[in-house]
């Protein structure tokens, strides 16, 4: 069966065509951070405007490059939640009227099941059961997956996300919005020039005998340290170096106490912070040193994408006890709680 899936829960519009037994035929990825940059975050209203004028075109060109029609779609997947309403809102009366029209379930999914499934697009893919690390922008938390629907919340958050933590930081600094891949490369950069380590932030939490992160902390210490040394050219790459290496050190040891807790020895990492490298080399080098293997889903399955949605939708569809949404009929859930998803 070929399932379509939409994704609009923030700032990228994502479509995909997965086949149940072809596997992924095609996706395509519309991301507004260009419009949102201007305002230094995502503004939600502007975001369900542009969702509506890229959604359908999305479709049709996605169909086109796979040489699909639209009658050929079985199912179609949407995001649900959790998300911003008005976004949310476009994919899913979109699902819902597509849906109507070509009289196919349709099949509202939760965005960070998509996170968590995501790793399975990819080659090699882990196994169930694995330990998920998901740091986005809007979520920090350490999963156990042990199959479709069988998530167990191990860690998260208490306030702050590791995304947002870095995109904070990345402001004021001065690096433009979303300031996580920038305050990367300015760390990187710093490192390279091999100049002595200025700073040394806290490891927030980071003892804390549970699997729980703190990053709000974090981002008051840079902010201090900004106001007793100024932000200037001989500063900047110092501190960018010093707080990524405190959120490395600390998702790094979390990750592996994780592992430990659970016994298991595969590690996947979701979310758009995973494209962070030395977060990448310090799991992989740490996780290796016990034993583990950790996954990195391609970056393009790592950050918002319609893939993940459309995989997830053909996962539950494929388990029997799964009922889609009534003909025409759709709600949204902003916010929702993954662990009261139902399992198949
Ligand atoms: O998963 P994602 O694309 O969107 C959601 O939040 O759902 O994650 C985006 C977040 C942003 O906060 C961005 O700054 C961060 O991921 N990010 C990074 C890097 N690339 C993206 N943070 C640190 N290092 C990176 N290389
Ligand atoms: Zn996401």
């Amino acid at each position: 069966m070929l399932v379509l899936g939409i994704e609009t829960s923030c700032d990228e519009t994502g479509i995909a065509l997965y086949h149940t037994e072809r596997g992924l035929l095609g996706h395509a990825l519309y991301s507004q951070t260009e419009m949102h940059s201007e305002y230094g975050g995502v503004v939600p209203e502007l975001a369900s405007r542009d969702h509506i004028r890229r959604v359908l075109p999305l479709i049709r060109q996605t169909l086109a490059a796979a040489k699909l029609e639209l009658q050929d779609v079985g199912a179609i997947a949407y995001t649900q939640g959790p998300g911003l309403a008005g976004a949310l809102l476009v994919g899913a009366s979109v699902a819902a009227a597509m849906g109507f029209a070509l009289k196919i379930p349709v099949l509202g999914i939760h965005h960070l099941e998509g996170h968590l499934l995501s790793p399975l697009l990819s080659t090699p893919a882990p196994v169930f059961p694995f330990v998920a690390l998901l740091v986005s922008g809007g979520h920090t938390q350490l999963m156990e997956v042990s199959g479709v629907g069988r998530y167990r919340l191990l860690g998260e958050t208490v306030d702050d996300a590791a995304g947002e933590a870095f995109d904070k930081t990345a402001k004021l600094l001065g690096l433009g919005y979303p300031g996580g891949p920038a305050l990367s490369e300015l760390a990187e950069e710093f490192s390279r020039s091999c100049k002595p380590k200025q700073f040394k932030l806290p490891r927030p939490m980071l003892h804390s005998g549970d699997l729980n992160f703190s990053f709000s902390g974090l981002k008051t210490a840079v902010l201090t340290l900004t106001n007793k040394h100024g932000i200037t050219q001989q500063t900047r790459g110092g501190i960018a170096l010093a707080f990524q290496e405190a959120m490395v050190e600390v998702l790094t040891e979390k990750s592996l106490a994780a592992l430990t807790q659970t016994g298991l020895t595969q590690l996947v990492v979701a979310g758009g912070v995973g494209a962070n490298r030395q977060l990448r080399t310090s799991l992989s080098r740490r996780a290796a040193e016990m034993g583990s293997v950790v996954f990195y889903p391609e970056l393009e399955f790592c950050t918002d994408n319609g893939a993940m949605i459309a995989f997830a939708g053909a996962m539950r569809l494929q388990q029997a006890g799964i009922r889609d949404q009534p003909a025409g009929s759709f709600t949204v859930r902003a916010r929702w709680d993954l662990e009261l998803l139902e399992t198949p």
